[in-house]
C-alpha cells in the first residue's frame, strides 16, 4: 500500500487524475471501475478537462461501477446511475454500450448480482477507483463483510444512511439496502486507487492503515493487494502516526 499525502483536496484530485491519465495513455482499452460519492468528483472534473484538451479518450474504455442503492429508479436524482451520467459519463467520450451498472430497478436482485458478477469475470478490471466510508466501508461493503464476498444485496448501516442523507430530503428517504461489488471483486483489480479527503475520514483512514486485515474495517483488506495507491489530503491523514514515513514508502 503506497500512501500519498497531499496539501488539500485540489491537490488530491490532481494527483489522482495524473495517475489515471498516465494509465489510460499507456492502455487506451482499459477496464475501469468507478466509485460514486463526493470524493472522486474532483478527479472526474480533472479527467473531463483532460478529455477536452485531447490528452486522453474514453472511447475504448469499458466501465463498471461499484455499487447502487436498492431499490432505486435510474432516473432518480439520488441514484448512482444518475450521479455518474450527470457528473461524468455525459461529459466524456465513453460509449454508452461500454458502461456497466448494477440495476437498482431489478425485481430480482440475486439474479442481477449474478449477471454483474459474470460480466466482471469476463472483463478483468485494470483500475479500481475507491472512496472510503466513515465506517471503513469500500463500495457498500459494510463492517462484517468478508474478504471472499462477491457482488450481492446488502443492508446499509445506519451511519452510512445518515452520512448519505445529505443527498436526500431526509434520512428516511435513503434506501435501506444496496447492491455492491464484493471485497473479492475489488481485490481482483490490477491496480486500486483509494481517495480520502477531510477530517471526517481521519479515523477510518487510520484504521485502514494501522490495523491488520479484518472484517470490522473492510478497507483494511486492501492490504492483501499488491498494487494499492492511497491518496489522502492532510486532513484525512491527520491521525496517521507516521505521516512522513507513509508519504515516502511502499508498505
Ligand atoms: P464520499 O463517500 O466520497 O461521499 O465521502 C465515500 C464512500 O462512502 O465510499
Amino acid at each position: 500500500m503506497k500512501i500519498i499525502i497531499t496539501k488539500n483536496y485540489r491537490e488530491l484530485s490532481k494527483k489522482a487524475a495524473e495517475i489515471v491519465i498516465k494509465e489510460l495513455q499507456k492502455r487506451p482499452k482499459m477496464v475501469i471501475c468507478f466509485a460514486t460519492g463526493s470524493t472522486p468528483l474532483g478527479l472526474y472534473r480533472n479527467l473531463i478537462e483532460a478529455v477536452g484538451e485531447g490528452k486522453i479518450s474514453f472511447r475504448d474504455v469499458i466501465s463498471f461501477n461499484l455499487d447502487e442503492y436498492y431499490p432505486i429508479k435510474k432516473n432518480s436524482k439520488q441514484s448512482y446511475y444518475y450521479f455518474m451520467f450527470h457528473n461524468f459519463f455525459n461529459k466524456i467520450d465513453i460509449k454508452k454500450q461500454n458502461i456497466n451498472f448494477l440495476n437498482g430497478e431489478t425485481k430480482n436482485p440475486e439474479k442481477e448480482c449474478k449477471r454483474y458478477q459474470k460480466k466482471l469475470k469476463k472483463y478483468k478490471i485494470d483500475l479500481q477507483i475507491l472512496g472510503i466510508g466513515v465506517n471503513c466501508h469500500i463500495g457498500f461493503n459494510e463492517p462484517g463483510s468478508s474478504k471472499d464476498s462477491g457482488t450481492r444485496l446488502v443492508k446499509l448501516e445506519e451511519c452510512t444512511r445518515k452520512e448519505n442523507s445529505r443527498f436526500f430530503k431526509t434520512k428516511k428517504d435513503v434506501p435501506k439496502m444496496a447492491l455492491t461489488m464484493g471485497i473479492k471483486d475489488i481485490l481482483s483489480a490490477g491496480k486500486i486507487l483509494l481517495l480520502a479527503s477531510g477530517k471526517k475520514k481521519a479515523k477510518a483512514l487510520k484504521k485502514m492503515v494501522e490495523e491488520p486485515p479484518n472484517k470490522d474495517c473492510p478497507a483494511s483488506f486492501l492490504k492483501l493487494h499488491k498494487n494499492v495507491i492511497v491518496i489522502a489530503d492532510k486532513e484525512a491523514a491527520c491521525l496517521l502516526k507516521k505521516q512522513k514515513f507513509y508519504a515516502k514508502r511502499k508498505l
